[in-house]
């Protein structure tokens, strides 16, 4: 527990209240008391007044770099007197209610900082209404945000703007209940620079608006680390009646190419779990600085540039991110110690529409990779790390520490354990029904457990499968499912013939996807020498290949190896693209080269401003900034 339990807060008294409201009202003065233990959520300062609906009206100043506006707040006061929000470097100018004879100003105050939380805005209610109104403005410290020239687009021409909110960014860019178990409805007015396109994670636009002014409404309440908006020079493409993209016009052609079977995952997704709950599903793939590759913003994933292989080969991300629309969007983590059922659902289901639009060995394919993944996090993070638990207890902790692979493989195999166990039909019905029951609702690892073991094995199974074992303990379980691939044992020979021949020419790949190409990669060891890598090099152009997880699985080798012929890639590399999955794996083996960090740091001190703060954070860390 932190040192930090009992906060007091003296508003005035103790400078943590810069803020005073204007119009002459009173100022907080009484005393606070915040009990951390008694916050719903580990990680937001929200109390029993909840926020139900949310009216943003904002404008997006690309000159100064930042986003200012007002929000109204529907509030269900609960008994309670005064409204929490989450801020963190969000720059409060008034609040306000609307009393019948006109604007009234609102007493509020700030609680102290805290490291990752930011500070409470502490709102007193007003009586006669269940409006508040806040006016605000983000300022240079908003994570969440990246403001990107037009020399980091790819039209370079205009700038662009996204919004990075999970897991406790939302509080960045928008004063609010930052926790996932807070849902709301919201609507909104963007006013961004004539000729650009904004874009929220509800209803959008499919052409540019003459005035820049854009309305927005999300009917479903969601939580605050979905609430996401994207601004740039972009062109919309239908793929299907529900379907579409949006990119901009140099990357469009390519983006419809790569996702033309988003519809088709979409029916298949329906028929396996129940209908799609979000009216559309559309996509907007970003400049390649984004930090995930995909982000499940409800009605607009947000994609990385860096899944456009040009061979639909990568697409699975886009499976994963649908499935959300069910995992983690309907059904809610309750708080982020939950994670694992928002992406290890995910995953699993990811898998199902893989298997349903391909076929099973392209699935195993991808647990394959998934459980070498799982091991690897297993090694880093130590086997008896508790961060290898599913539950995870990062109270006190940056929740970014907690998203580790484990949530989605160890997840995932713990799901897949339970099917092979019950058998898919009863497994996939105790699902569907699970998402029916649960939408719009939140989910904890303990309620998850109560209905398997009411609904879907007896309490002996569960003790047979050792369930307590994966979801409270550390590593992996010895009856993790085992996945074999034809297809896999097909590459390993081929790698092993390569090893003692020597001969790049003899591997006969045709028909390879990247899922073969990254098996065989990833298992170059000791014994492919320089000379080897030269070989596979020339044959297969890996340096510089289109495909970006081919590169950055083979640029591991490379660097650790001093094949210096891709050291130009590899920074260029480095510098152009922020997804973290990428930059710490490569950054790990720029220090493995070169443990005084001299190589990494020359190539971060370029690459840096292009990152979003997300990676920077993470990038920093492991530099040690
Ligand atoms: N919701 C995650 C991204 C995320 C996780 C953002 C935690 C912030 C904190 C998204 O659905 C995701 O899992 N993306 C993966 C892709 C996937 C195919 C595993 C990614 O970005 O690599
Ligand atoms: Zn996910």
């Amino acid at each position: 527990m932190k040192a930090s339990l009992l906060i007091l807060i003296t508003g005035l008294l103790f400078g943590a209240c810069q803020n005073e409201p204007g119009n002459g009202s009173k100022t907080e003065k009484d005393s606070i008391v915040m009990n951390t233990s008694n916050r719903p959520d580990p990680h937001s300062f929200t109390q029993e007044a909840r926020v139900n609906h949310m009216g943003l009206n904002l404008k997006v100043d690309f000159d100064n770099k930042k986003i200012a506006g007002t929000a109204e707040y529907t509030v269900a006061a609960n008994g309670a007197d005064k409204l929490y929000l989450d801020i963190d470097e969000v720059k409060i100018d008034k609040v306000w209610w609307e009393s019948p004879d006109g604007e009234k100003a609102l007493a509020f105050s700030l609680s102290e900082k805290e490291t990752f939380l930011g500070q409470a805005l502490i709102i007193d209610l007003p009586k006669g209404s269940d409006k508040v109104y806040v006016k605000y403005e983000t300022t240079e410290g908003a994570k969440a945000l990246q403001w990107l020239d037009a020399q980091q687009t790819a039209g370079k021409k205009y700038p662009f703007l996204f919004t990075q909110s999970q897991a406790i960014l939302a509080r960045t860019w928008i004063p609010i209940q930052d926790g996932p178990g807070f849902r709301f409805s919201y609507t909104a007015i963007v006013e961004v620079p004539r000729g650009m396109m904004a874009l929220m994670s509800a209803s959008n636009p499919t052409s540019t608006v003459e005035s820049g002014l854009y309305r927005f409404e999300m009917k479903q309440a969601v939580p605050a680390y979905l609430m996401a908006m994207s601004v740039g020079k972009l062109e919309f493409r239908p793929l299907g009646e529900r379907t579409g993209i949006y990119a901009e016009a140099e990357l469009i052609d390519k983006a419809a190419y790569e996702f033309a079977e988003t519809e088709t995952m979409l029916e298949a997704a329906e028929k396996i779990y129940g209908p799609y709950a979000w009216d559309r599903y559309d996509m907007i793939v970003l400049p390649p600085s984004f930090p995930f590759g995909g982000m499940e913003n409800p009605r607009l994933t947000f994609v990385t540039p860096t899944i456009l292989a040009g061979d639909r080969s990568l697409t699975a991300l886009i499976a994963h991110e649908l499935a959300h629309s069910w995992s983690g969007n309907l059904v809610t983590n309750a708080t982020w110690n939950d994670f694992w059922l928002n992406e290890g659902f995910t995953v699993y289901f990811e898998r199902r529409i893989m298997e349903e639009i391909s076929d099973e060995s392209y699935a195993n394919m991808l647990a394959l990779l998934g459980h070498q993944d799982l091991e690897s996090e297993v090694h880093d993070l130590g086997k008896d790390s508790e961060d290898t638990h599913l539950k995870l207890h990062l109270e006190g902790r940056n929740p970014d520490d907690g998203m580790t692979d484990i949530a989605y493989e160890k997840g995932y195999f713990l799901l897949r354990l339970i099917e092979e166990h019950v058998g898919r039909e009863p497994f996939d019905a105790f699902l569907k029904a699970y998402f029916k029951d649960n939408s719009f609702k939140t989910m904890t690892t303990e309620s998850f457990l109560t209905l398997l073991k009411s609904k879907l094995i007896s309490s002996e199974d569960y003790e047979v499968l050792r369930i307590d074992e994966w979801v409270y303990g550390a590593g992996i379980p010895d009856n993790c499912p085992k996945v074999v691939s034809d297809k896999f044992e097909i590459v390993e020979s081929a790698l092993n013939d390569f090893k003692s021949s020597g001969n790049a020419k003899a591997i006969s790949s045709t028909n390879w996807t990247s899922h073969e190409w990254l098996h065989f990669i990833r298992h170059i060891d000791a014994e492919i020498n320089l000379e080897k890598m030269t070989k596979l090099d020339n044959q297969f152009n890996f340096t510089h290949s289109g495909n970006a997880e081919i590169q950055a699985a083979w640029f591991e080798h490379t660097i650790e190896k001093g094949y210096t012929n891709a050291d130009e890639a590899v920074e260029e590399f480095l510098i152009r693209v922020g997804r973290r999955k990428f930059l710490m794996p490569l950054y790990k083996s720029l220090l493995k080269a070169d443990p005084t960090g001299g190589k990494a740091n020359e190539i971060y001190a370029k690459a840096r401003a292009n990152y979003h703060a997300v990676s920077q954070e993470s990038i920093d860390e492991l530099l040690k900034k």
